[in-house]
């Protein structure tokens, strides 16, 4: 639990894993597994594991849970075969123009002048923009883009300041979420209030507001001009069951997806930049593929970024180093048991593959502790083993459902961004002064239930020809 409040659990448990072996013991009942055939034997389908009680702590209602805190299976199977439709490529195709002008909005807001009246520019000598906090930035596009299409309305981070506290209470949720997660007595025991007491009144405060902004959106019901998540989620039946959500069920779901698809893709976005800016040469090549391929920026479409196979790559190795979720999701082992690796593990033991452990097993990946995008161009051996051991979105029946808005984000931003700019580490940047050499600096984050990250700093400016 220590290292689970400071955040760097994950950082641990491959310590461990390097000493002790494939598989540890990290706590009582709980088995860590760092191998790719035991994360598909105890994620599989019909693999007799479920999410395990710590779950409980991700639902902001004691009796109602929403798709990730939903540990019976068959509350489970009903809300998820919803979200997945609400989430599918169908579904994501009504709201992908309004995905686009977030999109749009960030890259604007990281040009060099952005800031300035129309008289005034704010870009040095060389034509370089202002200093910008990554992290902070890549905040501002997430959260934008989920709170419009989970409540229809933009927290609009960029143009106003007063909702600026709101990542930084998802943060402590985050926080709050996976102490609870890993170990269930934090919150049965009430500790969570003693721990958190000081901060308390900021998550309540994020907890009025949603509660606030869900029963108003859920007062406009069907009555608005554009579909959001909220209109497909209130819309959509089980086509098993033919149920639909209930109110209450639909700002359940609302909030859940507000923090599931906020830092998570935040994180992702900023990693992917931090280690653009530290390697020269995959910058290039990324520029070069984008510049080559479009004419203008909003030629990048989701659909017309998809053939981009080296964005995705760069975006990729950015997620494998800096998973949005480090932890493995702890699976409880049902009646019956299972066997993982030869091994059986009898009903009640927690098991767990830690996804930043796997990411660098040396195992699946060559050099793991690099930035190489490249080892996503090939085919092969090689490919495929490092293929089965890359999980950032997990995989089985509790795999991220919102997968694929996040690939939408996530690559047509960075097609964008390298469509329209030069970037740079600015001059200092805390990360390591402004001087990048290949493999010299880690992204640090703070992995609570979803990372946290801080940076890089940059600097942009009008694209080289
Ligand atoms: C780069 C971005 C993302 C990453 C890396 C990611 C990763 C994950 C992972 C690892 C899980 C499994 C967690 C567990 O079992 O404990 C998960 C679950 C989930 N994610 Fe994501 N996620 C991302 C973005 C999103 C977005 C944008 C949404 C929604 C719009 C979303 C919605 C969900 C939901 C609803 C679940 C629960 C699925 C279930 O239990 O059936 N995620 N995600």
């Amino acid at each position: 639990m220590y290292f689970v409040w400071r955040g760097d659990l994950h950082i641990k448990i491959r310590e461990w894993h390097e000493i002790y072996g494939e598989a540890v013991r990290t706590g009582p009942d709980t088995v860590s597994y760092n191998s790719a055939t035991a994360n598909e034997q105890i994620n599989a389908v019909r693999a007799r594991t479920v999410k395990s009680d710590g779950y409980r702590s991700m639902s902001t209602s004691r009796t109602t849970p929403n798709t990730i805190s939903a540990i019976d299976k068959k509350t489970h199977s009903f809300k998820r075969r919803i979200q997945s439709q609400v989430l599918s490529e169908a579904g994501l195709k009504t709201v992908e123009g309004r995905v686009l002008g977030h999109v749009q909005e960030f890259v604007d807001y990281l040009g060099p002048d952005a800031d300035a009246p129309m008289s005034e520019k704010t870009r040095d000598a060389e034509g370089w923009g202002p200093s910008r906090n990554m992290s902070e930035a890549c905040n501002f596009m997430t959260y934008n883009v989920i709170s419009d299409l989970c409540y229809g309305e933009s927290l609009d981070l960029f143009k106003a300041c007063d909702l600026r506290w709101f990542p930084g209470a998802v943060a402590l949720i985050s926080r709050r979420v996976v102490m609870g997660m890993l170990h269930p007595k934090f919150n049965a025991w009430k500790l969570d209030r003693l721990v958190f007491l000081t901060k308390r009144s900021r998550m309540l405060h994020l907890a009025a507001w949603v509660r606030e902004r869900g029963s108003a959106r859920a007062a406009r019901g069907n009555d608005v001009e554009q579909r959001d998540i909220f209109y497909s989620m209130m819309n959509t039946a089980d086509p098993k069951t033919g149920g639909h959500l209930t109110s209450k069920d639909l700002w359940l779901e609302a909030m859940m997806v507000l923090i599931a698809g906020s830092d998570t893709t935040s994180t992702a976005m900023a990693g992917t930049l931090h280690h653009l800016l530290h390697s020269p040469q995959a910058l290039a090549e990324v520029s070069d593929e984008v510049r080559s391929r479009f004419e203008t920026a909003e030629d990048v479409t989701p659909a017309r970024v998809a053939g981009c196979k080296f964005v995705r790559a760069c975006i990729d190795e950015a997620m494998r180093l800096t998973p949005p979720v480090v932890h493995g999701p702890p699976r409880r082992v049902e009646a019956g048991g299972v066997e993982v690796k030869g091994e059986y593990f009898g009903e009640g033991t927690i098991l767990q593959a830690p996804i930043y452990s796997l990411h660098r097993n040396e195992e699946y990946f060559e050099a793991p502790d690099e930035y190489r995008p490249w080892r996503w161009m090939v085919e092969g051996d090689d490919f495929d083993r490092a293929s089965r051991a890359f999980v950032p979105f997990h995989v089985g029946p509790y795999s991220c459902v919102g997968w694929r808005l996040a690939v939408m984000e996530l690559t047509t931003a960075l097609a964008r961004i390298v469509f329209s700019y030069d970037m740079r580490l600015s001059p200092g940047a805390h990360c390591c002064g402004g001087k990048p050499s290949a493999g010299s600096c880690p992204y640090q984050v703070k992995g609570w239930m979803t990372s946290i990250a801080e940076g890089p700093v940059a600097q942009f400016k009008a694209r080289s020809s």
